[in-house]
């Protein structure tokens, strides 16, 4: 009864939380399973950010009850967001759902899986569910456990925030997450300073809106944010060769972070930065505290910080009232910015926000096409970007085996996926390859070595 198998929707975010469940059910004697087959107790951690990812936890979730049929002793619970969004309401639609724990009550799961046990071991048979989903102060501080994998985990991610502020039309996120609430700067630093030393090479700092990081909790200090004085501090850690934080506000970077840039060479050239729509009037109606040329401007001062450096979006088409001309805006800002990605997402209704009672709902046929309009824009100018990098030699941390298994994937200090022969000694090392080919999302190359010039050889003899 004491095999767990956790499954992941959605972010960056969800995969961080399940590993922080999975690591406390492991401390308390649980043992966390690859394969859902052989589990006892499925945890689907679920996703509300579009209507699609909901109804793919609820399918899930609607099969997998067919399993209690077979075995009464079956525990099924969801996890996070949708569970946080819909609450007991879910059990309308799925019955033989036992545990419902929402997003501020993730570090209560091993108490009431060990008391759902414990009845269960008792002969009771399954009763009423679980439902966990209250706001609870301090829950921000309660995801650092990591789970000890089999060899060095190069790249860690660590949350230091949870919750949004902000207050954009079109989002669930402020009503799944709550409240703004940043974690104390030393525990972070604790904890990278920790992962540093079992081996972590680069640091993703998790957050909805990490640019936010720490503004009510610590002042600004010569003008710098409590965000760039956290970058500052994790950059000082021996160890850490690479910094990245997701997702930042474009509201947050002021000069100080693009100065940031300049001074932390760790940060690398690459940022994520939301541009939801390249309409002002659409920008305004989604409540975007940013004008287009306020955002290009942001661009632009990054690019002289860093002149190679590499932006990455998130787009929403089919906003409600969006018109040929304001998709043309976005499509215009994406040609300016020259993107190296780019997540492009279909408006989708959500229940509750601002823009569900908009007029103007745009027909899913027309946010279809837009959306396939954008991607093929924007797959031409990855191709081209990433084309450019052929010829030169770029800096890349290796991450481990690719997914052949045969060679070696890392990427460069632009976050580009680079795939070439290595050794297995160099996992978790910064090594120059020389890139000879590259397609829409990955780079092929070869090491090379210090006294050879180009290594094309393959295994660690010849290294
Ligand atoms: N905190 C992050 C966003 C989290 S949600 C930020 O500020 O950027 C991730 C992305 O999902 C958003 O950037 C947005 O592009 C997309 N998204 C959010 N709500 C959506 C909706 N209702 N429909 C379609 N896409 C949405
Ligand atoms: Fe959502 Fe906007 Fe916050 S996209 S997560 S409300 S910054």
């Amino acid at each position: 009864m004491n095999r767990v198998h956790i499954k992941t929707y959605g972010c960056q975010m969800n995969e961080r939380d399940s590993e922080a469940v999975a690591a406390m059910l492991r401390a308390r004697g649980y043992t966390i399973v690859a394969s859902e087959d052989e589990c006892d107790v499925l945890l689907l951690n679920t996703c509300s950010i579009r209507d699609a990812a909901e109804q793919k936890a609820i399918g899930k979730a609607g099969y997998s009850s067919s399993r209690k049929r077979r075995d009464p002793r079956f525990v099924l619970g969801i996890l996070g967001c949708m569970a946080q969004n819909r609450g007991a309401s879910l059990l309308d639609r799925l019955p033989d759902v036992d545990l419902i724990v929402g997003t501020q009550k993730f570090h209560r799961v091993p108490d009431h899986l060990d008391s759902i046990r414990a009845s269960r071991e008792a002969g009771v048979p399954a009763g009423e569910a679980i439902v966990d989903t209250a706001a609870e102060a301090g829950s921000q501080n309660t995801i650092r456990d990591h789970m000890d994998g089999p060899g060095p985990q190069v790249c860690a991610f660590v949350s230091i925030q949870q919750g949004c502020d902000m207050d954009c039309s079109f989002c669930i996120v402020p009503r799944t997450r709550g409240d703004e609430r940043s974690r104390p700067m030393d525990d972070i630093i604790r904890e990278c300073e920790e992962l540093a030393g079992r081996g972590a090479r680069e640091i993703t700092l998790l957050g909805q809106i990490v640019t936010s990081y720490g503004r009510r909790d610590y002042p600004h200090t010569g003008g710098v944010s409590p965000f760039v004085q956290l970058l500052e501090r994790v950059h000082a850690i021996p160890g850490v060769e690479r910094i990245r934080f997701t997702s930042p506000h474009p509201r947050g970077f002021r000069e100080d972070l693009a100065d940031a840039f300049r001074r932390l060479p760790k940060l690398g050239e690459c940022v994520h930065l939301p541009v939801q729509s390249g309409s002002n009037r659409i920008l305004r109606a989604m409540n975007r505290p940013y004008t287009r040329e306020r955002y290009l401007a942001i661009v632009e001062s990054l690019r002289g910080a860093q002149p190679a450096m590499a932006f990455s979006t998130d787009v929403i088409v089919g906003f409600p009232g969006e018109t040929d001309a304001d998709f043309g805006e976005t499509c215009s800002l994406c040609a300016e910015v020259d993107y190296d990605m780019a997540y492009v997402f279909k408006y989708s209704v959500r229940t509750g926000t601002a823009s569900a009672a908009m007029p103007g709902q745009v027909p899913d046929a027309v946010r279809q096409e837009r959306n396939r309009t954008l991607l093929d824009l924007l797959r031409a100018g990855s191709l081209r970007r990433s084309q450019a990098l052929v010829g030169t030699v770029q800096e890349i941390l290796v991450e481990g085996p690719d997914r052949t298994g045969l060679r070696f994937t890392g990427r460069t200090r632009g976050n580009r996926v680079a795939v070439f022969d290595a050794a297995p000694r160099l996992e978790g090392s910064l090594v120059p390859v020389e890139i000879t080919r590259a397609s829409v999302s990955t780079l092929y190359g070869d090491l090379v070595t210090a006294d050879t010039g180009l290594q094309t050889g393959r295994g660690p003899a010849s290294l």
